[in-house]
């Protein structure tokens, strides 16, 4: 392309949209887009945005705001906004930033070329459909680049579980699984350009049913066969639901070598009245049983959740709940939130547990989370792992990777390259991360 186009493409929110952002970016290389990290150079720019709460969501604005900007400079430069944002607010974007030229929800990706083009003709485009016609397929005519050691790749889309406080159903649409042989075809790709561990991802992965030749296969199916795939060494995935953690699951953790014993398992809250309230379907007994099931299939998993504080009604008993459920599940690592009320959603009509009640609640529950995360990085010293390196760190020949609990891990080594798996000795646990020492005998 003599006259090559630069696009620069922000993300915000989950993997799933650091997946839709490598999509977007190879369906506009069809209209003669590179890709730039820098947004002073682009001649496009498109915010990959997140709806899940409030912050993230207005964070998006003032954004918008900076890079309208930029296009007083460069009048040609053209402005889009796509993901969760655009799908829920993209009447709203166009009214409130007259610098957006472009708005596109999650499902009309494969559109984008076509979407660009209007805009160049001084229109200003807004696709929010959930089209008929599969944006996966229209998406997989990708360049052959050579690839990092570590890929996500998308198996399963939307949800059907309707959480009272969650706007991904509406954001995303119901739940879709993708096809197995087109996971298949993408998987051995990535693997072709050199990607050694694949993250399967999905808002509720653990639903997976997608079509085979001979009938549906179960998310664990679905891995049991990726794991015959020559090269691939490591499988994972996120985000499951504890109703979707079926036993053939929980049996693939204890007899797939290549399944990492890493599980990110949301519950949100440990009070039975308010996960009925949160209609979450499962009650902190039952979350509590299954655990117990995943550890006698796995015992040295390291396990992650989502916390939801300050949800309407949720009070002192409530909460203290959450934590006692915390102390016996004792996570390896987690993430958690004040309650944000999305509009359209259930919850959205309830009364607010107040501001200060809400921060007093998180700090109290992130202390007791980073005094686990903590110890289960003590537990690491003196352990044995096995690292995917995955770049260089800030020292002279240090290499940053993973450890099969994904715990990050930086070591120095005079001949580590990126992709390369190491045996490695734990040494020493830090803010966020391990050090270790290579073993010396190559794997
Ligand atoms: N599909 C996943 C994750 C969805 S969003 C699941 O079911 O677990 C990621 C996390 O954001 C959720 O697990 C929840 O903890 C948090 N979240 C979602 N909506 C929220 C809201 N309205 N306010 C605060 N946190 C929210
Ligand atoms: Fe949202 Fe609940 Fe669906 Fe997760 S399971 S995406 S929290 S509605
Ligand atoms: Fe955010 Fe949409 Fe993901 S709301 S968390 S970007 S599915």
């Amino acid at each position: 392309m003599s006259n090559a186009k630069k696009l620069f493409i922000k993300t915000y929110g989950c993997q799933m949209n650091v997946y839709d952002s490598e999509r977007m970016a190879e369906a506009l290389g069809t209209s003669g887009y590179t890709q730039t990290d820098m947004a002073e150079d682009a001649d496009m720019i498109l915010l990959n945005t997140c709806h899940i709460r409030e912050k993230a969501a207005e964070k998006i604005y003032s954004e918008l705001g900076r890079m309208k900007a930029l296009k007083e400079d460069k009048p040609d430069l053209k402005l889009g906004v796509a993901g969760c944002v655009a799908q829920a607010e993209g009447a709203e974007i166009i009214r409130r930033q007259p610098a957006v030229d472009l708005v596109v929800g999650p499902q009309s990706y494969h559109r984008l070329p076509e979407l660009e083009a209007r805009t160049r003709t001084g229109v200003r485009a807004l696709d929010t459909d959930f089209p008929e016609e599969d944006k996966f397929e229209h998406l997989s005519a990708r360049p052959k680049a050579k690839r990092g050691p570590t890929a996500f790749l998308t198996v399963q889309e939307g949800c059907d579980k309707f959480c009272a406080f969650c706007v991904v159903p509406y954001t995303r649409g119901t739940e879709v699984s993708r096809p197995v042989d087109r996971i298949f075809s993408e998987a051995r790709d990535l693997v072709e350009r050199g990607v050694r561990e694949i993250t399967l991802l999905g808002q509720n992965v653990n639903a997976y049913h997608g079509a085979g030749v001979d009938g549906d296969r179960t998310l664990a199916q679905l891995i049991r066969e990726l794991a015959g795939i020559d090269g691939l060494e490591r499988i994972r995935f996120t985000t499951s639901h504890p109703n979707d953690m079926s036993d053939d699951l929980i049996a693939a953790h204890g007899d797939c070598d290549k399944l990492m014993p890493y599980l990110h398992l949301p519950v949100q809250s440990g009070s039975n009245r308010i996960l009925k309230a949160m209609n979450r379907k499962h009650t902190a007994e039952s979350y509590l049983k299954l655990i117990d099931k995943i550890r006698a299939a796995r015992p040295d998993i390291l396990l992650s959740g989502d916390f939801i504080v300050g949800f309407p009604g949720e009070t002192e008993a409530d909460f203290a709940d959450t934590l006692a459920l915390i102390e016996a599940v004792n996570y390896g690592q987690a993430y958690s939130f004040k309650y944000s009320s999305r509009p359209g959603t259930p919850a959205a009509e309830r009364a607010e547990v107040e501001e200060q009640v809400k921060s007093d609640r998180l700090a109290r529950l992130q202390a007791l989370l980073s005094r686990q995360q903590k110890q289960a990085q003590n537990d690491m010293i003196g352990r044995t792992v096995r690292v995917l390196f995955e770049k260089p760190g800030r020292l002279p020949d240090q290499m940053i990777g993973k450890s099969e609990y994904l715990h990050a891990v930086h070591t120095t080594g005079k001949d580590l390259r990126p992709g390369d798996l190491r045996q490695v000795k734990i040494v020493k646990s830090e803010a966020n991360s391990l050090q270790g020492a290579l073993i010396q005998k190559p794997q």
